[in-house]
């Protein structure tokens, strides 16, 4: 029997267990307490002295704050990320908005910035309103134009909700992910970089302490039921129950102590796959376009040249116990998204048909991605 590999397993440093115990012993088995407020310092740190840190349930809960705190609702419009896992997209619609979708460009995968600003042009024009939001995606952790897409937003006076589940560690022209826009958003999802089992947080980027605290105070009011400072229970707006426990904030804690070997692991692998699969014919591993953008690789993603094709490589992975995934199937090609505007360049489609997300986690060692390695070599050989 051969030993399963997974994509991206969680992987735990040791320390998390004295944070957990920590909440048991001082009985905080509850949301908020010491664990939250260390985690988020932890964060904010690891973030840079213009971040704020809102730690809550999930990075989705995350994206929907963004979108509640700054005012998105019924008949807004929010441009999106085609390419993306759903969750960038779903809390458009919780709040009742209009996902307006946005194709990528090749050499990031990411939103496309032209396609980007003709799109709010055209949405202006027809709509006569100017959109609420712009969503990129930091892609398997592949920074997204940076550069060009905030420059857009300030174009139209347009604010960015930097989705940054997948890009926790990556940074553009050496600042982290996250930090860019007005809010960023990552997880901790049990696949993520790291993980609390399950939960997210949102970053409050603003230059002056007074205007982070208050957007971050603005999130904290959402996040807990929305609730007046008054002593009983009075409310003129609707709120959420999104906060992260204490106890898997304390997981959080122990994560961070290994974030950076995390990091080093998954770029390593990256770097492995890259060799090793250089003379493979009709094999690209994707990779950062310019030292500007530098990648987690959270996962490294492969492209196949016909006459190779995925379905069948992940099906002769999956006989050896490898698992593998598809990339993302773009939402404008999502049944639930039909209705959607799109404005569609047909890179994404083209990269839905042709890529494979490859095992690229902590508990990924170097003999695992030697049997990967063979397996695609063999497969892209038997083809010639
Ligand atoms: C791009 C992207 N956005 C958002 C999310 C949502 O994060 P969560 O699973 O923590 O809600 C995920 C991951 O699951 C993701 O991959």
């Amino acid at each position: 029997m051969k030993n399963p590999v997974y994509l991206c397993l969680a992987h735990m440093g040791g320390q998390e267990q004295q944070y957990i115990q920590r909440a048991f012993d001082t009985n905080w088995v509850v949301p908020l307490g010491p664990n939250v407020t260390e985690f988020e310092n932890l964060l904010a740190d690891y973030h840079g002295g213009n971040t704020g840190v809102v730690a809550l349930a999930s990075g989705t809960a995350a994206i929907h704050l963004a979108l509640v705190a700054l005012g998105v609702g019924k008949g807004d419009e929010v441009m999106v990320q085609s390419f993306t896992f759903c969750a960038s997209a779903n809390p458009v619609v919780y709040v009742g908005a209009t996902p307006v979708f946005v194709d990528s460009e090749p050499h990031t995968w990411n939103m496309d910035p032209d396609l980007l600003d003709e799109a709010i042009a055209e949405r202006i024009r027809i709509t006569g309103r100017v959109p609420k939001a712009i969503i990129p995606v930091t892609l398997y952790g592949m920074p997204y134009n940076v550069e060009r897409i905030l420059e857009v937003g300030l174009k139209y006076g347009i604010p960015v909700i930097e989705d940054s589940a997948e890009g926790l560690g990556s940074r553009f022209r050496g600042r982290p992910m996250g930090t860019f826009g007005t809010y960023g958003v990552l997880s901790f999802n049990g696949n993520k970089m790291i993980t609390t089992s399950g939960g997210g947080a949102l970053l409050c980027n603003a230059p002056y302490r007074t205007e982070r605290d208050e957007m971050r105070e603005r999130i904290l009011y959402f996040a807990t039921q929305a609730r007046q400072p008054l002593p009983h229970y009075q409310h003129t707006d609707v709120g959420y129950n999104y906060r992260l426990s204490n106890v898997s904030a304390g997981i959080g804690c122990g994560q961070m102590a290994v974030l950076d070997d995390h990091v080093r692991h998954h770029r390593h692998l990256h770097r492995l796959y890259t060799e090793r699969l250089a003379d493979v014919p009709g094999i690209y591993v994707m990779q950062e376009p310019h030292p500007d953008y530098e990648s987690n690789y959270w996962l490294t993603t492969i492209l196949l040249d016909a006459p190779l094709r995925y379905s069948e490589l992940s099906r002769l992975l999956a006989e050896e116990q490898i698992e593998t995934r598809p990339l993302w199937k773009p939402m404008h090609l999502q049944p639930v998204f039909s209705e959607a505007p799109a404005y569609v360049s047909g890179v994404s489609e083209e990269l839905f048909g042709r890529g494979l997300c490859l095992p690229s986690g902590p508990m990924v060692s170097e003999e695992d991605l030697e049997r990967i390695v063979t397996v695609i070599r063999d497969y892209a050989l038997a083809q010639q």
